[in-house]
């Protein structure tokens, strides 16, 4: 009888798991006494305790100023009009990653322009940039996915070479590090989300931080009505006569229920993802060397690291598994015990019909196009590997804990399917054109 439990074999995982290895966020009594204490004061809608935070946050961030927002979107698309980005600008930005790194651009009638990304990092590849820079090029916009440090040198030396404003989107990666600097802070300007899902999880919330006053006030006048006044616009002089109202007509403060549980989980951030940094390394060192898997992980000695690892994946190699489809591998992996193990990521964003037909303001042409210079969406053409990528990753646990007893079970399962591929390939049907989701929304925690 075969080994692998696809094919009538014992599980490798069958250990009942303590919570503790899963369990994210981290919730104790610190927690909920700061939350109730708002709760029970009726402050929810009120800004003390969120500049509270921003300040801790900015600081830990080693920025000047950091601005809560109500969830990350918003902080985003803040950080779009704060850098500049208006009519017919285009800003750049890899097409792999969730629709909230990109939609927002089309309120402000401007343009997205989807760069590849690198295989081996799945962040946007600095070879295709300058192919994506056209004269109307305000902004890029880089994300760390899947925690992952984007290749921020190069990045900004293109940036800088053609006067380009940069946004790092860092909702996977909060307290990473790339060659030992906080991610957010290579950039103009940093926005990120901070909801439940993420690692830096706070409930619904989103941050944005910066060094650049003018570009915090740009954030502020957008969506902070009432702390947009004359008084506190000393930069962004041009929207001084303005104040107070929200001139994005978006009204973006945080709930104090969640800066509340931000301060306290602030306090503790670095040293639980110290620990989720040596389980997920650990679960890699076992894996080392065997065919088909590939780390998805920096090398931690030139002081880069994966913060929380959120969403942590793995590269998949068919080509060292006789071809074996990622997808038929996952289904394996899932009946040895790992519920979590399922292909792709998201689907890349230029591929969704919103990035070629869509004409959402009625202008008789797509959205997409109506104020650009050019018709952008010929750029998408060169997009192969993000068309490809979700037959080159999978998803792993997440570990919280460094537990080797119980994280051994996994890195089990991984090793004996890919080193039994061959028995998988008699019944292996090709996988699906495009591997992926639009989104990820998980409410429970498939390892359990
Ligand atoms: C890369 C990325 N950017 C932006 C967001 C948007 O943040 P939020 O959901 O807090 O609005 C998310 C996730 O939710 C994300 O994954």
């Amino acid at each position: 009888m075969s080994e692998l439990a696809l094919l009538g074999g014992k599980k490798a995982v069958t250990m009942q798991t303590p919570d503790e290895l899963f369990k994210w966020p981290i919730v104790t009594k610190e927690d909920e006494d700061a939350v109730l204490e708002v709760l029970r004061k009726g402050t929810m809608s009120g800004t003390d305790v969120t500049q509270k935070f921003e300040r801790e946050f900015a600081d830990w961030m080693g920025q000047s100023w950091a601005l809560g927002f109500c969830n990350g979107t918003a902080a985003i698309q803040a950080a779009m009009f704060a850098v500049g980005l208006g009519e017919g600008d285009e800003m750049i930005l890899p097409s792999l990653t969730y629709w909230a790194s990109c939609m927002q651009i089309y309120t402000m009638r401007a343009t997205p322009v989807f760069c590849e990304v690198d295989p081996n990092t799945l962040c946007l590849d600095p070879k295709d940039l300058e192919r994506c820079i056209g004269p109307k090029t305000k902004a890029i916009l880089v994300v760390h996915y899947v925690a992952h440090p984007a290749p921020m040198d190069e990045i900004m030396a293109i940036a800088r070479k053609h006067n380009i404003k940069v946004i790092e989107d860092v909702s996977h990666a909060q307290g990473g590090l790339y060659k030992g600097r906080k991610l957010g802070t290579f950039g103009d300007v940093a926005a990120m989300s901070l909801m439940s899902g993420k690692s830096f999880a706070i409930g619904e919330g989103g941050i944005l931080t910066t060094d650049n006053r003018e570009i915090y006030e740009r954030a502020v006048a957008y969506a902070h009505y009432e702390r947009f006044t004359e008084a506190n616009t000393v930069a962004a002089t041009d929207l001084r006569p303005y104040a107070q109202l929200a001139l994005g007509g978006i009204k973006g403060r945080m709930n104090q229920l969640s800066s509340a549980m931000g301060r306290v989980q602030l306090k503790y951030y670095d040293e639980r993802c110290a620990e989720i940094r040596k389980a997920m390394n650990y679960f890699w060192d076992g894996l080392e060397g065997v065919p088909g898997l590939k780390a998805l992980r920096v090398d931690e000695a030139d002081g880069s690291n994966m913060a929380g690892w959120y969403c942590a994946r793995g590269l998949y190699r068919p080509e060292e598994l006789g071809g074996l489809s990622v997808t038929r591998f996952c289904e394996a992996v899932r009946a040895e015990g790992v519920g979590s193990c399922t292909p792709g990521c998201n689907n890349p964003l230029h591929s969704h019909p919103a990035h070629k037909t869509l004409d959402l303001y009625h202008e008789g042409e797509p959205t997409r196009i109506a104020h650009a210079d050019r018709d952008v969406r010929t750029l998408d053409d060169a997009l192969a590997i993000s068309e490809g990528i979700g037959k080159t990753i999978y998803a792993i646990p997440w570990f919280k804990k460094f537990m080797p007893e119980y994280i051994d079970q996994y890195i089990e399962a991984y090793r004996k399917v890919a080193t039994h591929y061959e028995e998988l390939l008699v019944d292996d049907k090709p996988d699906a054109p495009q591997i992926g989701q639009w989104y990820f929304y998980k409410d429970k925690d498939d390892d359990k």
